[in-house]
């Protein structure tokens, strides 16, 4: 396998009701990525999104974005693992690239979620048999989880709201937030409103628009393209029981752990040595389990690493560095493009006042469903 390296990144910022449509915004990225490189060299585009076929009645929007970018005649494919969508547009980009199929790839997310309520199309990342005819949501799900944790571990109602209070501090700073307007202590977080006990409105990521997209080349041609190229040094993939009620312990994010030890082996690292972490902090619940499940710390003391502050730009463990799902955005499948987009800015110190002091490797992790399909990719500044 050839090694693989980041040369081009592209997003514009998460907002609410984009007038631009789903092949625009796409577009758009793909020439952020591209930059001064001619379109012509292109050979593959994987796009990432999950809900265009029933918000914008559209399927087929690899090759619409392809065509709407002026990338024509090359290989354009969607990619979907639910919510997970963007990491496994860009796991295949990656492995692309990594078997010599092809030489420079795009990997593109776009979703446009804000026009309607998406908690019904959202929920059609569970099973359509057994769950959702039981009215299970990811809102619901994730309810359940937090309810599960604090309970089993015996922990004040307030336990995960340093989650949301660090993701909205670091989104402040970040122009391509969708909050980076809205800071919030404790005492907010516990204030605002129930979504779906004992899950409250800054437990969750919002609903919004977005895109994103990077452009990948073989580590040994990377430095025709860029100065500063950002090597994908592991990426892992795996699943649980699909469903949370088939889990023995759903607390305990198996596929989670075990893409992270996939990943950390890949790149003959430890955890101890990851700088910083782009979590899938769609709900604070699942923040502090992922941080668990990838052994940042013991079950049942994750909601600490926030408590402390080890979660902070300048903590053992930084998280969601440019404001996360929770306060970036998460337009679902855009999503891990955002996050490796800020992994370059943040490896290549362009991170601006959210810059994490001298990072050396990054671990990124996104969920499908609620927690059933999880991938991680481990990036380092290329040598
Ligand atoms: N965090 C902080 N503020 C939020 C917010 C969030 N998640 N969602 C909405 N708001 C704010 C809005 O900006 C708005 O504020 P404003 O009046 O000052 O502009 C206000 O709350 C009302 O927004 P609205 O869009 O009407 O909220 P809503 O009740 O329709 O949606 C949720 C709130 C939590 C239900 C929705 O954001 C949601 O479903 N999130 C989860 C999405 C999801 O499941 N994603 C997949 C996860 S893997």
């Amino acid at each position: 396998m050839r090694r693989v390296a980041i040369v081009g990144t592209g997003q514009v910022p998460v907002r609410k009701h984009y007038e631009s449509g789903l092949r625009e915004l796409g577009a758009q990225v793909c020439h952020l990525a591209l930059g001064a490189v001619p379109k012509a060299e292109v050979q593959a585009l994987y796009l990432s999104n999950m809900l265009s076929d029933e918000l914008q009645s559209q399927k087929h929007l690899a090759a619409l974005v392809a065509d709407e970018a002026g990338l024509t005649s090359i290989e354009a494919i969607q990619v979907r693992a639910a919510t997970a969508a963007g990491a496994a547009a860009l796991r295949v980009a990656t492995l692309a690239v990594a078997s010599g199929a092809v030489d420079l790839v795009l990997a593109v997310g776009v979703e446009k979620m804000s026009a309607q309520i998406p908690t019904a199309a959202l929920a059609k990342a569970l099973d359509a048999r057994v769950e959702v005819p039981d009215g299970k949501t990811l809102l619901s799900q994730n309810a359940a989880l937090m309810a599960d944790y604090l309970q089993t571990y015996n922990l004040p109602a307030d336990a995960l709201s340093g989650f949301s209070v660090n993701a909205h501090h670091n989104a402040e700073h970040n122009p391509n937030a969708l909050f980076n307007d809205r800071q919030f202590t404790t005492e907010e977080v516990m204030a605002s409103r129930i979504i779906y006990p004992p899950l409250r409105l800054l437990d969750c990521s919002p609903v919004c628009d977005g895109a994103a997209a990077v452009l990948l080349a073989p580590l040994a041609d990377a430095r025709r393209y860029t100065d500063q190229p950002v090597e994908i040094l592991a990426s892992g993939a795996t699943t649980d029981r699909f469903r949370m009620a088939d889990r023995p312990d759903a607390l305990q994010l198996t596929a989670a752990a075990r893409s992270a030890q996939q990943a950390f082996q890949q790149a003959g690292i430890t955890g101890q040595e990851i700088s910083f972490f782009e979590v899938h902090d769609a709900f604070s619940i699942m923040a502090c389990l992922l941080l668990e499940a990838a052994g940042f710390a013991a079950p049942g003391e994750g909601w600490r690493l926030a408590e402390n502050g080890e979660i902070g730009l300048n903590g053992r463990i930084p998280i969601a560095t440019m404001g996360g799902l929770k306060a970036r955005g998460h337009p679902i499948g855009a999503t891990a493009l955002y996050q490796t987009c800020e992994i370059v800015q943040q490896l290549c110190g362009q991170a601006g006042p959210n810059q994490v002091d001298d990072p050396r490797t990054a671990l990124l992790q996104s969920v499908g469903g609620a927690g059933t399909t999880v991938l991680t990719h481990i990036f380092a500044p290329a040598t």
